[in-house]
């Protein structure tokens, strides 16, 4: 099969690799019809992450269908299905309490050894899903493949933001950074009853949003007080995954506001004014997306028609085009890129 592989900051290559095969009685293999890169593949691709091993393949935002399942997965082959980001057994103290992320047995696909064992991810013909009696979800007649892979993370990141960030109807909420993951959070905001979202973001070509304005990252604050006569932003998230991102939350927000930090941070020390945070008694979470946790509700939100988030994709390319999928969105020439895997059966397997 073709797989979109991690060569090394800055290059990826769409390379053979072997089929999958199941290894237990929870896997599935699935053939991937919709894959997404991420804004969190950048981080690696940038060469942010130096442990992010080459040889990976990549990819955590997949939609496809069942052509193999062991015994106790309960999707027939031929169901269509997502997978969420995250890989968590289900059945252990932590994943009781709805806390996947913090399972014994998580994993994160494609993406080396950072989060549990390295599982091969789903920029690629087929994948193999363990624990896909938890981790996959049937997707709905009514919702499309280019969809469910949103809910498969970055819709269900942003709306785990959202609640975060405990906003509440009539609220003026910060969003800084305008990448996918901004603009969903924001899209989430207005659902939640935010009267007015504001987002921030250097780059003109995110400045185009349909939801929310988007004014330069110094712009933010003085934005969000003239709304609030001088208060300052309810609550604010940060979607970038930066120091300077993480400031200027915290700066944007008025009087015990809630700062959801859903971007990925690295850093060893805290990067922003404590002195600020504590005169305002600011709350700040940080957040890692759970589909596992809350794909129900945000599948709802789609099938009502109340957030389409594939207003995002500005690229649909095949599976062999990925090398110019992540140079476009790297470059921020592209919004969101869904790569198709849909070239027909790989060769010499019989599926
Ligand atoms: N917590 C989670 O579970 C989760 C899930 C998915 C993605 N993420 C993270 O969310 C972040 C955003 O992802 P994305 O797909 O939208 O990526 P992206 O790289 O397309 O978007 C980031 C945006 O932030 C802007 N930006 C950079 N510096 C800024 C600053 N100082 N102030 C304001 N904006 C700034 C960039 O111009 C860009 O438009 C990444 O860090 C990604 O890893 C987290
Ligand atoms: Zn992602
Ligand atoms: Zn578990």
């Amino acid at each position: 099969m073709k797989a979109v592989v991690y060569r090394g900051p800055g290059t990826v290559a769409v390379e053979d690799r072997p089929d999958p095969a199941l290894t237990g009685p929870r896997d599935a293999i699935v053939r991937v019809t919709a894959t997404a890169v991420c804004g969190t593949d950048l981080h690696p691709y940038r060469g942010e992450v130096p442990q992010f091993e080459e040889g990976t393949v990549l990819g955590h935002e997949f939609a496809g269908t069942v052509v193999e399942a062991g015994e106790q997965v309960p999707h027939h082959v031929g169901q269509r299905v997502f997978a969420s980001d995250i890989i968590a057994c289900g059945r252990c103290r932590a994943c009781a309490r709805g806390m996947h992320y913090h399972c014994a047995s998580v994993g994160l696909f494609g993406s080396s050894a950072l989060v549990g064992k390295p599982v091969d991810g789903g920029q690629a013909e087929y994948v193999r899903v363990p624990f896909a009696d938890i981790v996959l979800h049937p997707t709905p007649d009514d919702v499309a493949d280019e969809q469910a892979v949103f809910v498969g993370d970055i819709l269900c990141t942003a709306y785990a933001g959202v609640e975060a960030a405990r906003i509440r109807p009539g609220d003026v909420v910060a969003v800084v950074g305008a990448g996918p993951v901004g603009v969903l959070a924001a899209a989430c905001a207005r659902v939640a009853g935010a009267s007015e979202v504001v987002l921030a973001d250097p780059d003109p070509r995110r400045r185009n949003t349909p939801v929310g304005r988007v004014v330069e990252p110094h712009e933010l604050s003085d934005t969000v007080r003239e709304l609030t006569d001088g208060w300052g932003a309810h609550a604010a998230i940060e979607a970038v995954g930066s120091p300077a991102a993480l400031r200027g939350a915290v700066q944007a927000v008025g009087p015990q506001g809630t700062v959801a930090a859903i971007g990925v941070h690295h850093a060893d020390a805290a990067p922003f004014p404590t002195g600020t945070a504590f005169a305002k008694e600011a709350a700040l979470r940080f957040v890692v997306g759970n589909p596992l946790a809350v794909r129900a509700p945000v599948l709802a939100l789609i099938r009502a028609g109340l957030i389409d988030p594939t207003i995002l994709i500005s690229h649909r390319l095949p599976l062999s085009s990925a090398v110019e999928a992540y140079s476009l969105f790297e470059a921020r020439e592209a919004t969101k890129v869904v790569l198709s895997a849909t070239d027909g059966p790989s060769a010499g397997t019989g599926r």
